[in-house]
């Protein structure tokens, strides 16, 4: 018998996510507008169609989002939960973006942080209470032995939380992330370590992005779980998985699988084709200046990101100022277009970085900038159209984060690029692994050998940068995002009752 009540409309298939694929703001007149959210888990989800009463479980985020769960307003097949605004602030700010964020991108400036006291501590009460009541939304909503994909670091703990609840289900839980090497991982508390990755191995089934990834997260799981008797199964065919001892001497296995999303190469190339985009285009054609057509045409560098710290997008900045100063040549005849969208705003050091793009900008453009030649775009309000639009428009794709778990750019301006692309490619993002051999691969710390990239880059015979921008595309839309979804799905449900590999 279920600790729970199992609600009658019971879902088979779930998935669970601090964002979800809709948000609800409000108009002037007070009433409620909901947006639907864009992006891979979204048209991954689509894919499977209304038919399998699939089920997703987010969190409200705004206030919008907790009116409309109070006013009882919602799209089928979503439920938000209205989580204490306190201790979603704690858990999202707190834990997940100002914690792991940091920790699997290794983002803190060690000499002073981290600093794990009694705030973190108390953060860490809010983020299992987070995590328990996703858990047991979960349980209330899930039929006999369904399949529920938990989704990322804000949720860390609901495998482990929702396996107490329910052992019937198949539960999976997929990292979006990259995964820190053990070393770095450590720096977290003993206990919080042990914790984070106990409650993931209460999944069936854990996916990553990347090989890599993986890798480390079994490392850490060798490191950090000395005292669970782990074990790791690597067949020759198959899938890996790490088997491990509870209390009581029963052992457990989760298996392990490699996911690497890719571009959704029909809806871009749908939607990148529509009015608004052709509109944009030609607002940004303006901007660029110069002759429109022929030899004497001004070459983009194109990036599109969150203002996220891991992106990297002031060392492009400063590549982007070494090429123009030690290649003059170039002056008059590149722009760079950046597009850095506001992201995490209520943490001071994402403002503090949103303004420090702001500013290296407007230094190269003061510096460089002629009455005819704006040598930076920048525009920091988002705008999918316009992002769509530049990367029609990009020569060049630059996309030099330092640490990322696969970058969807990197992937999608190949597949929208009207002439095709060069991507001058860090060698730490996920897409890394993909993209490697088309790629002009850089180190993401150093400025110069990216401004060398970036001039090889602008230099690289067209025939050779539309062949590589060809093969680009292909690499990037292998694995689409309904085909990712619906990979993990068979997976999952394939695995024996309980979720237990067989
Ligand atoms: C990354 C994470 C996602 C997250 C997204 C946007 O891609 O893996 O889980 O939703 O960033 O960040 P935000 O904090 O705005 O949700």
């Amino acid at each position: 018998a279920f600790e729970h009540a199992v609600s009658e409309h019971a879902a088979r298939v779930l998935v669970a996510s601090n964002r979800g694929p809709v948000s609800y703001a409000f108009r002037e007149d007070g009433t409620l507008d909901a947006r639907r959210g864009g992006g891979g888990l979204v048209s991954g989800l689509s894919a499977i169609g209304p038919e399998t009463d699939a089920l997703w479980v987010c969190s409200a985020l705004g206030e919008g989002d907790r009116e409309a769960v109070r006013r009882g307003i919602g799209e089928p097949g979503v439920r938000m939960l209205d989580i204490d605004a306190v201790v979603h602030a704690d858990a999202y700010n707190g834990i997940a973006n100002s914690v792991l964020w940091f920790v699997h991108h290794m983002l803190y400036q060690t000499p002073l942080e981290p600093v794990f006291d009694a705030e973190f501590r108390r953060q860490w009460v809010a983020y299992e209470a987070y995590n328990q009541a996703f858990a047991q939304a979960l349980a209330e909503s899930a039929a006999p032995e369904a399949a529920v994909l938990v989704q990322d670091y804000h949720l860390a703990l609901v495998p482990g939380m929702l396996r107490d609840l329910r052992p019937d289900l198949r539960i999976g839980h997929f990292s979006h992330t990259p995964w820190a090497p053990p070393e770095y991982f450590r720096m977290l508390p003993d206990d919080i370590a042990e914790q984070l990755l106990l409650g993931m191995l209460g999944a069936s089934r854990l996916g990553f992005l990347t090989q890599r990834w993986l890798g480390a997260f079994q490392s850490c799981c060798r490191q950090v779980l000395t005292d669970y008797d782990i074990d790791g199964h690597w067949p020759k065919d198959g899938s890996p998985s790490l088997d491990f001892r509870l209390p009581g001497h029963r052992r457990r296995r989760t298996e392990l699988g490699v996911h690497g999303l890719g571009a959704d190469a029909d809806f871009l190339r749908e939607r990148s084709r529509r009015p608004d985009v052709d509109e944009r285009m030609a607002a940004l054609r303006e901007q660029i200046g110069g002759e429109e057509r022929g030899p004497g045409r001004r070459r983009t560098i194109v990036r599109v990101d969150r203002t996220e710290l891991s992106k990297n997008i002031v060392r492009g900045l400063l590549a982007y100022r070494t090429l123009l100063d030690e290649h003059p040549e170039w002056r008059e005849r590149v722009v760079h277009i950046a597009f850095a969208y506001p992201s995490r705003q209520d943490l001071a050091v994402y403002r503090d970085y949103t303004a420090e793009v702001s500013r290296v900008a407007e230094e190269i453009n003061a510096r460089y900038g002629t009455p005819g030649w704006t040598p930076v775009l920048l525009h920091v309000k988002d705008d999918f159209a316009r992002s769509l639009a530049a990367y029609r428009l990009a020569d060049v794709a630059l996309v030099n984060p330092i640490r990322d778990g696969m970058n969807l750019v990197a992937k999608e301006i190949p597949v929208v690029s009207e002439a095709g692309c060069a991507l001058v490619l860090s060698r730490e993002a996920g897409a890394y692994a993909e993209l490697r051999d088309d790629a002009l691969v850089v180190n993401p710390y150093d400025v110069s050998g990216t401004a060398d990239a970036l001039y090889h880059a602008l230099a690289m015979p067209d025939a050779e940068r539309a062949e590589r921008s060809k093969r680009l595309s292909a690499a990037a839309t292998a694995l689409p995002p309904q085909q990712w979804f619906l990979d993990q799905l068979h997976a999952l449900e394939s695995l024996d009752e309980g979720g237990r590999p067989g």
